[in-house]
């Protein structure tokens, strides 16, 4: 199985530099020539283990998108916001027998991205692997965790695709309920991620907030019933709490984002959570609110609101 996997970032070059080790072939599919000669100059994948203990090199090929070879097995980890741009790339080198396995945080783009590409199979992930870059190409694995894949289309199991991944001690599991971890991911992001970028804190100190967030959680219950996802509902204000206390600690991603000047995946997260809302006519005044509170928190940090 030879995968080309497109966004060489952290998730990417995690994945990568797996594929490598256990000597699968893997190439990697950079965003355009600049990115490309910068790699060229480095020539290797490093991944590191979390206590930056450990680094390992791989040299891998990296190629543009405009690149002939077809494409058998994609790996799309760019950012959401970026999802769709890069498939569109690629597209001329996709074809029916092609499997495409997206890896982005949130809904939205997975939907987008399989709307232009609608002959190709596309399956969606959830990660809850933790990766960042020290550098251009060298990622850390910095949490362990676990990857849930499957169709939000309800196609079956692509053959070979668990077994191949698990051959590269990637792990993870085909559910066929991905909707419904997709959908509850969303939730607890929405309930978290947002009120931390706006009061700049860790997660732990939203227990100051409880009131808003037991309404933020009682309406994305509502949301996620009208969207016919009642599992992703069930114990939702429960759930957020356990994730508030287990990670009291840390900076959310969307936070770390905002403090690293990056552009946000709102759009993906409270962005689509309120496109539903109008079009389920399930009302969510706090999530609005919300939304718009965080529009004018990265605005005033200079950074998109979209
Ligand atoms: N990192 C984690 O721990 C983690 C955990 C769970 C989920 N996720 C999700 O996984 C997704 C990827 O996250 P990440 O942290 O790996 O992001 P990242 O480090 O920003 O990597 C994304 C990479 O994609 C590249 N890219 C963008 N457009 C491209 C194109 N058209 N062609 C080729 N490359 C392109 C970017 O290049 P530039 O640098 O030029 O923009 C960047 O190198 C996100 O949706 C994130 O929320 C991440």
């Amino acid at each position: 199985m030879l995968w080309h996997i497109q966004g060489p970032g952290s998730l990417g070059c995690l994945w990568a530099a797996r594929f490598a080790a256990a000597q699968q072939p893997v190439r990697l599919i950079v965003r355009n020539p600049d990115a490309l000669a910068r790699y060229q100059q480095v020539g290797v994948v490093r991944l590191s283990d979390a206590n930056l203990q450990q680094t390992q090199s791989y040299p891998i090929n990296a190629q543009l998108p405009a690149h002939s070879e077809p494409i058998s097995h994609l790996l799309l980890t760019c950012k959401a916001y970026d999802a769709t741009a890069a498939i569109a790339q690629v597209a001329h080198r996709l074809n029916q027998d092609s499997l495409v396995v997206l890896l982005q945080n949130g809904l939205g783009s997975q939907q987008a991205v399989q709307a232009l590409v609608p002959d190709t199979c596309c399956i969606v992930a959830s990660s809850t692997e933790g990766a960042y870059l020290t550098e251009p190409f060298h990622s850390v694995f910095a949490g362990q965790g676990e990857i849930g894949l499957g169709s939000l289309d309800s196609k079956p199991e692509p053959e070979g695709l668990i077994n191949n991944c698990h051959s590269a001690q990637i792990p993870c599991a085909w559910t066929t309920a991905i909707d419904t971890t997709l959908w509850r991911k969303l939730a607890i992001n929405c309930a978290i991620n947002p009120l931390t970028v706006i009061l700049d804190c860790n997660n732990g100190a939203l227990i100051a907030h409880a009131n808003l967030i037991n309404t933020l959680c009682a309406e994305l219950q509502s949301l996620l019933k009208a969207a016919q996802h009642p599992a992703a509902a069930q114990d939702l204000q429960q759930h957020v709490w356990q994730v508030i206390e287990k990670t009291a600690a840390n900076s959310s991603s969307m936070r770390q984002d905002v403090h690293n000047k990056r552009r946000t995946e709102i759009s993906y997260m409270t962005g689509f959570a309120c496109a539903q809302s109008i079009a389920l006519e399930c009302p969510t005044p706090a999530l609005h609110a919300l939304h718009a509170q965080l529009q004018a928190a990265l605005s005033m940090r200079g950074l998109p609101i979209s």
